[in-house]
């Protein structure tokens, strides 16, 4: 297998000062996987707060550095890449669109700048046709978003935008932590779909970081558990999750089964046969 993205035996430590006394706090402890540059997945990474999620987002993105083990794209360290090549193949997606955007800032603005700066596209109507490709593929448009602040939209609307400033840069991967924490309960399946469809229709590899273990369980190809920065249990995920070896993930699935969450789980898929054109709510 030729690798898109893999972690070999990846750590990070963080030193905490108090007054008296440093502490380390092992974030991520020897995580290794490694996504296969031509089979599209959905890998998520499961956890509790604080079990080491975000830590692993941005070492993959290259925004930490591993204190040891690698990170490679593409068989080459992350380290080593410039910048900008790095953020044409690699794109982040975070947990509050608000935080993303600059509130003065038209939203246009972004989409044009990363089609120019990672996309490749040049000349005016090269940049607005990847950026209305783009926002088509998450249901949006460069018409409809066009010279308007991020207030103007919804948190699900704004996500989209985020999602689409991602493509716009025609990634091969995306990292996504907790894209979908921040939206409503409602709307959450629907971004999770639109991952489901990217993997299909355009080929890209999804990182999707995530507590909400409906969302993980319906979406994930395979997935991770991760339990104070180190991987519990691994595999494709209905094996996983219908199967746990581990008690962490055994609690895990219990709270799957719980009726509150199964209710969510149905709720939201009924929603999304109400949204079928033809289907009868
Ligand atoms: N920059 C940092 N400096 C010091 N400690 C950090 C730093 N970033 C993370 N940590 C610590 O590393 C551990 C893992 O944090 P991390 O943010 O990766 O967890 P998480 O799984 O993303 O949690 P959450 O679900 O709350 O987002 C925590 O103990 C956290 O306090
Ligand atoms: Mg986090």
């Amino acid at each position: 297998m030729s690798a898109l993205i893999e972690l070999d035996r990846v750590s990070k430590s963080f030193s905490r000062g108090g007054l008296f006394s440093t502490r380390r706090v092992e974030a991520v402890k020897e995580v290794s996987f490694a996504l296969d540059a031509d089979k599209p997945e959905i890998f998520t990474v499961i956890g509790e707060s604080g079990s080491g999620k975000s830590t692993l987002a941005r070492m993959i993105l290259g925004i930490h550095a591993p204190s040891s083990g690698q990170v490679r794209l593409g068989g080459r360290d992350v380290a080593t890449y410039e910048r900008r090549a790095f953020m044409a193949e690699v794109q982040p997606i975070f947990q509050n669109p608000f935080e993303a955007f600059n509130p003065l800032k038209r939203l246009d603005r972004y989409l044009f700048m990363t089609a120019e700066r990672f996309g490749g596209a040049t000349g005016t109507s090269a940049v607005d046709g990847s950026v209305d490709e783009a926002l088509r593929q998450v249901g949006l448009s460069l018409p409809e978003i066009k010279g308007r602040f991020p207030h103007e939209l919804s948190g699900g609307q704004l996500q989209r935008v985020a999602i689409a400033r991602a493509l716009v840069a025609k990634p091969r991967l995306i990292v996504a932590d907790e894209p979908v924490s921040m939206i409503d309960a409602s709307l959450r399946m629907s971004i999770v779909n639109l991952f489901g469809r990217l993997r299909d229709e355009l080929g890209l590899s999804i990182v999707y970081i995530t507590h909400d273990l409906a969302t993980a369980y319906y979406i994930s190809d395979r997935l991770i558990i991760m339990q104070q920065g180190v991987v519990v249990e691994q595999g494709p995920a209905r094996a996983v999750l219908s199967a746990p070896t581990h008690p962490y993930s055994r609690q895990l699935r219990d709270a799957v089964l719980t009726p509150d969450s199964a209710g969510a789980f149905r709720a939201t898929h009924s929603r999304k046969a109400a949204e079928t054109p033809g289907a009868r709510s």
